[in-house]
């Protein structure tokens, strides 16, 4: 980690997070674990089929299972059947078709989990099943019956230039199909909530959720009641990774409704089998790149086509299109280009969101594709990337040309210096291990990017006590990556006071205004920079009660260390008294933030202009070592650079690396989702291998800091980034250590042997 002394007070210091204690003892409460007096228990009923029209559901013989209460189903629904995110495609329960195993009935209501389950076996679901289809293939090929009005989900492209002709026209053309796999996002506790019908009709919902407007939105749209009448309060989080993005809209809408008939409070909580089934995971892409490439190695011109299974419904598929039409080519300069990015509706569990948006798929594709081309021009795989990367002032494949912040290169060095590149990897000849390293190197758009500009801003609340105690609320939330501790940092730095002071709230969708999701790695730059602004609003009033006190003026008041000092006398007043002085003279306490991401200027039909405002530079090499006995992959080290722009807690970004890292390994070797005829057998840790600790490398982490001054204190995301390039490095890595192309992944023990018996 780099040691550079920082720059600002509290900012670029490793504050301890201030939910370590409550969730290392383990007196932390989850949602699985949080009761409330008089509560009832649903279970999902859901569809045994993966398409079907839905011909009758009848409860009647659940009625008899003891401790059964109601079976909600569609027709109790009071306002509008309809969940879906983006598109609206997603009834919240169905009431005609079914479009896959787990696909949402209704719920059955009880006195407790059990009974609710056993209950839910016995409702009678009759359904006429119609031809699904699993595969993108299947699912473009078809002629019908359609899933939805068509297969095809959404698409997004990139144009520029005229690829065709300089395709014909580039020295090679390496050409390769790549594919990648679902990806199950197994955070700790499983989805969950509790609705709650308050005395005065309005509605509180308590849950595992991302985003708590988004669930907002979802009751008050199930229910037909305002959104001030649904307060959606965050349960702690044990992770999340975009899993609890959207489909928790769900749980609590299906749960609202429960409560709204029973008057009494529903807790939904799925069990963990249940949520390998019935919820959303990574996309899986099937991808065909063509790049043409002169002989010194300079990238011409691309073709690429991204295909995805989407699942059943489109969830958050137009996000995951959208992102990996923009980064298919990675953080290169190539003038022409042709990317089309297609979503197909398939009959199996919805894929949506999940850590990078499609982001590592397409890293997997660029990233193999800069290795192919090394290899076939006998050029070092980190000097090509060196003459192809953007720098400032070049033009990305959507024609947006980048001014400032642009950290890709000292990334790359940094991590190739940190692992000695390109150090001999020599394994012994005739011994069953070979080593290997790979490089993955990355871009990443901040925030939701043009497509999803209209949702980009953020608020926070400070509200000052009279004590000198500061209680913030923000709009987005904790989910386990650090987001408490960077808002009280970001907080102390802006007003100039110790963080002790600081209390960050859990996040209250009544606290602050419609903040949007929190995802696309938005917390720091969204909710840093509304921090900023409220900072700015009650700065003023401060001074001009500091310098009333002290009697001075505003201009010669400089509130840091805690204190206001009178800069022309050097008198000071503690923030204690500041505080005080505030209350005494009636002064406003309290001041409101808002940020919105600049307005970009972007062509949908072509794909060209500014996609997202900035982006998050990374460089991860992996070290591999292959045992050709048992086809087993042990990954030694990885070597990261990250350029954050300005890191908040040098720590937590370490954390999020060696997290995203131990997922990208994952997603690289380990974890085989494995669906039959879209029922999910590999729905539990047993048969779903999810690396521990042991399967985890060792991570040098390099922080790379390229201001960004757009970002708060020049900070960009890192959420993401920490995992996008790792599944990639890892790839290039293994076909280093074995000489071979790999072109998917899992690169599970029984693919390693096969690819070494046929290389
Ligand atoms: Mo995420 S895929 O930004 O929740």
């Amino acid at each position: 980690m780099s040691t550079k002394p920082p720059k600002f007070s509290t900012i670029g210091h490793s504050l301890t997070r201030p939910d370590a204690q409550g969730k290392i003892t383990g007196t932390t409460e989850y949602i699985p674990d949080i009761t409330i007096p008089r509560m009832v228990h649903a279970a999902p009923v859901t569809s045994p089929v993966p398409f079907g029209r839905l011909e009758t559901v009848d409860p009647t013989p659940a009625r008899s299972i003891p401790g059964f209460i109601e079976f909600i189903g569609a027709e109790h629904i009071p306002w509008k059947n309809q969940v879906g995110v983006i598109i609206q495609d997603q009834p919240l329960m169905a009431d005609s078709v079914v479009r896959y195993v787990g696909d949402s009935i209704g719920l059955v209501i009880a006195e407790s989990p059990t009974a609710a389950r056993e209950a839910a076996q016995a409702i009678r679901i009759h359904i006429d099943p119609l031809p699904a289809v699993f595969t993108i293939d299947e699912a473009r090929d078809a002629s019908g019956p359609f899933i939805h009005d068509t297969n095809l989900a959404c698409t997004h492209q990139v144009v520029n230039g005229d690829a065709a002709t300089e395709l014909d026209q580039a020295d090679r053309i390496i050409e390769a199909r790549l594919s990648t796999p679902f990806q199950e996002h197994f955070y700790l506790e499983p989805q969950g909530c509790i609705a709650i019908p308050e005395p005065d009709g309005s509605f509180t919902l308590i849950g595992s959720i991302q985003c708590p407007f988004y669930v907002q939105k979802a009751v008050a749209g199930a229910l037909g009641i305002p959104f001030n009448q649904v307060c959606v309060k965050q349960a702690p989080i044990g992770g999340a990774f975009g899993g609890k993005e959207d489909i928790p809209s769900e749980l609590c809408a299906r749960a609202a409704v429960a409560a709204y008939h029973l008057r009494r409070p529903v807790r939904l909580v799925y069990t963990r089998e249940e949520d390998i089934q019935l919820t959303s995971k990574r996309h899986p892409f099937q991808m065909h790149y063509q790049v043409g490439v002169m002989n010194d190695g300079i990238l011409v011109a691309a073709k690429v086509l991204l295909e995805e299974n989407a699942g059943a419904y489109a969830t958050l598929s137009t996000v995951v299109s959208y992102r990996s039409s923009i980064q298919a080519l990675g953080p290169y300069r190539v003038p022409h280009v042709d990317v089309v990015s297609n979503s197909y509706y398939t009959n199996n569990p919805p894929t949506g969101a999940f850590r990078g948006f499609g982001s590592p798929q397409a890293a997997f594709g660029h990233e193999r594709m800069m290795d192919m081309i090394a290899r076939e021009l006998g050029l070092d795989p980190l000097e090509l990337r060196l003459k192809n990367l953007l720098r400032i002032g070049d033009t990305t494949v959507t024609g947006q040309k980048l001014m400032v912040s642009v950290g890709a290169e000292e990334t790359l060095q940094r991590a190739a210096n940190a692992a000695e590149w390109p150090r001999k990897v020599k394994s012994a000849s005739g011994s069953r291990y070979r080593t290997g390293l790979g490089i993955g190197t990355i871009h990443y758009g901040n925030c939701l990017g043009a497509a999803g500009w209209a949702l980009d801003g953020a608020g926070v609340k400070l509200s000052l006590a009279r004590d000198g105690s500061v209680a913030v609320a923000f709009g987005l939330v904790e989910m386990g990556q650090g987001a408490l501790t960077v808002v009280q940092q970001m907080t102390a730095e802006a007003l100039g006071i110790d963080p002790e002071r600081i209390t960050v709230l859990p996040t209250d969708s009544r606290q602050v205004p419609d903040s949007g999701p929190s995802v696309a790695s938005r917390n720091v730059v969204m909710t840093g920079n509304a921090i900023r602004k409220a900072a700015e609003a009650l700065l003023p009033v401060l001074k001009r009660t500091a310098a009333e006190t002290l009697d001075s003026s505003p201009e010669s008041i400089k509130i840091s260390g805690d204190k206001a000092i009178d800069t022309s006398s050097g008198d000071f007043l503690t923030f204690d008294a500041l505080a005080e002085a505030l209350y005494l003279n009636n002064q406003p306490m309290e001041s409101l933030g808002w940020w919105h991401v600049p307005r970009l200027n972007f062509k949908p039909e072509t794909g060209q202009g500014e996609a997202y405002f900035t982006y998050s530079f990374a460089t991860q090499i992996a070290q591999v070592t292959v045992d050709t006995l048992t086809g087993q992959i042990a990954v030694d080290h990885v070597w990261a650079a990250h350029d954050v722009g300005q890191a908040v807690n040098p720590a937590g970004i370490e954390g999020q690396v060696e997290g995203g890292v131990a997922q990208g390994v994952g997603l690289a070797l380990t974890e085989h989702f494995l669906l039959d005829k879209g029922q999910v057998i590999s729905d539990n840790f047993t048969t779903y291998l999810v690396p521990t600790a042991l399967d985890s490398p060792e991570v040098t982490t390099q922080i790379v800091e390229a201001p960004e001054p757009e970002g708060p204190w020049g900070a960009k995301g890192i959420g993401e980034p920490a995992i996008i390039p790792t599944a990639a490095a890892i790839a290039n890595a293994v076909s280093n250590a074995l000489g071979v192309q790999v072109h998917e992944i899992p690169i599970t023990p029984e693919k390693v042997l096969e690819i070494l018996k046929h290389p």
